[in-house]
């Protein structure tokens, strides 16, 4: 009997770790609700002098300012200034007509950045559905694979039987008129970058530097920086409707998404799928991944002056519904898994509740209930988009749809 009941124990056990996906098995990581400690959010809607933000002015010219002043010089960090200029330019190497049976047109365009310390090369990878007769939007994706080799190759096979994972579903994209752009940004950082002397470092260093400084590029911010280079090649392709794109991204990907879209007013749309730590989930629940795990295992994702702040959540002067509020009024999608508690499901709908607010001050619709909606139900007409599904760290059929149908509802219906 005592051998059974400690099986079953163990058993139970098991189950539940892998069905919250847990990461981390240490013992401080919370995973559940009634363990996050009391945490009050800062102020979206009043200025660091202490006064309420009541127009959209004040907000535009006052209080995104100060945010973003904050995000970019605590969180992320700053793009530092070159000491001479970086020169952007753009070179197509090969071209495709016939991709997948003739559905599209790929251009492989090599986006290369010089000045007179050293040159860099980013691949770009931009697939155009051939049937268009007028520039089509487009959806740009932070991508984590070396487009060159792989992942591209998803098409709506896979997609059509439900079975994409992490793959691609551009038959669909094609299908409702859209083109697909891969960035990848292994050209210019590491996946877990810790040198810094590599690739597109060296272009910033002034004289006898050699390693960014506290408040300078993490490598979300330099993946952030290699997306907005792509969007510089967009506006010149006349395939594209360059207002009308936007930019998504997966887990630290998807961290890259929500700053790159506050960074770069460009996008036009932003979906972020499952971002987690440092992306939509609230730094102050320390729930799941924590400053003190990300900056552990992953020293330089965010700059360095965000070390100050392990430990110490509350004394962060933003948390993350300010950078998603920084997206406004441009409609912004957010995207968690039951399971993927290290993301903090919870965390990321209630950032996106709390941003709400100034959509709302900017005249667009946002969440009304603070209340996290039912797993499988896709809240799309509304400026703040969200959806919580069954299962854990990927993106599903489900969730491609979702983004489609959200992009579909607001860059190309008329409200
Ligand atoms: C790690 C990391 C997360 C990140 C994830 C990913 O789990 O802790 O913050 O989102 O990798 O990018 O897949």
């Amino acid at each position: 009997m005592k051998k059974l009941t400690v099986c079953l124990t163990v058993l139970l056990l098991c189950s539940t770790l892998m069905a919250r996906e847990r990461k981390e098995h240490d013992s401080d990581v919370i995973y559940d609700e009634d363990k996050i400690p009391h945490y009050d959010l800062p102020p979206l809607l009043v200025t660091a002098e202490g006064k309420d933000v009541t127009t959209p002015e004040e907000w535009q010219n006052i209080r995104r300012p100060q945010i973003m002043a904050l995000f970019s010089n605590l969180i992320y960090g700053c793009v530092p200034k070159p000491d001479s200029p970086v020169k952007v330019d753009f070179e197509i190497r090969k071209t495709d007509p016939e991709f997948m049976q003739g559905k599209a047109t790929r251009k492989d365009v090599q986006i290369r950045l010089s000045n007179k310390n050293c040159k860099v090369d980013m691949l770009s990878l931009v697939f155009v559905p051939n049937d268009a007769t007028k520039p089509v939007p487009a959806f740009m994706k932070h991508s984590f694979d070396n487009t060159q080799s792989r992942g591209f190759e998803a098409d709506t096979g896979p997609f059509q039987q439900g079975f994409l994972r992490n793959g691609w579903p551009l038959g669909e994209f094609f299908k409702r008129g859209y083109a697909f752009v891969a960035v990848y940004q292994g050209d210019l950082v590491e996946h877990n970058e810790v040198e810094f002397l590599h690739r597109i470092y060296p272009l910033f260093y002034g004289k006898g530097q050699s390693f960014p400084k506290a408040h300078e590029w993490g490598v979300l911010t330099t993946v952030a920086w290699g997306a907005m280079r792509a969007m510089d090649y967009l506006e010149t392709d006349d395939d594209i409707d360059h207002k009308r794109v936007a930019i998504m991204g997966h887990s630290k990907m998807g961290k890259a998404t929500l700053w790159t879209a506050a960074l770069d007013e460009r996008f036009a749309m932003a979906i972020s799928a499952q971002s987690g730590c440092a992306g939509a989930a609230l730094w102050r629940r320390r729930s799941g991944e924590t400053l003190e795990k990300m900056v552990t295992r992953f020293p330089y994702w965010l700059c360095r002056n965000a070390w100050k702040f392990v430990g110490r959540e509350d004394d962060l002067p933003v948390d993350q519904h300010m950078l998603l509020a920084c997206i406004a009024p441009r409609p912004v999608y957010v995207h968690s898994g039951v399971q993927d508690t290290w993301a903090d499901a919870r965390g990321e709908y209630l950032s996106a509740y709390h941003a709400s607010e100034v959509y709302r001050l900017l005249g667009k619709k946002g969440l009304t209930s603070e209340k996290s909606p039912p797993a499988g139900k896709a809240i799309i007409k509304s400026d703040v988009g969200y959806h919580v599904r069954k299962g854990g760290h990927s993106i599903e059929k489900f969730d491609w749809l979702s983004f489609m149908d959200f992009a579909d509802y607001h860059l190309k219906k008329k409200k």
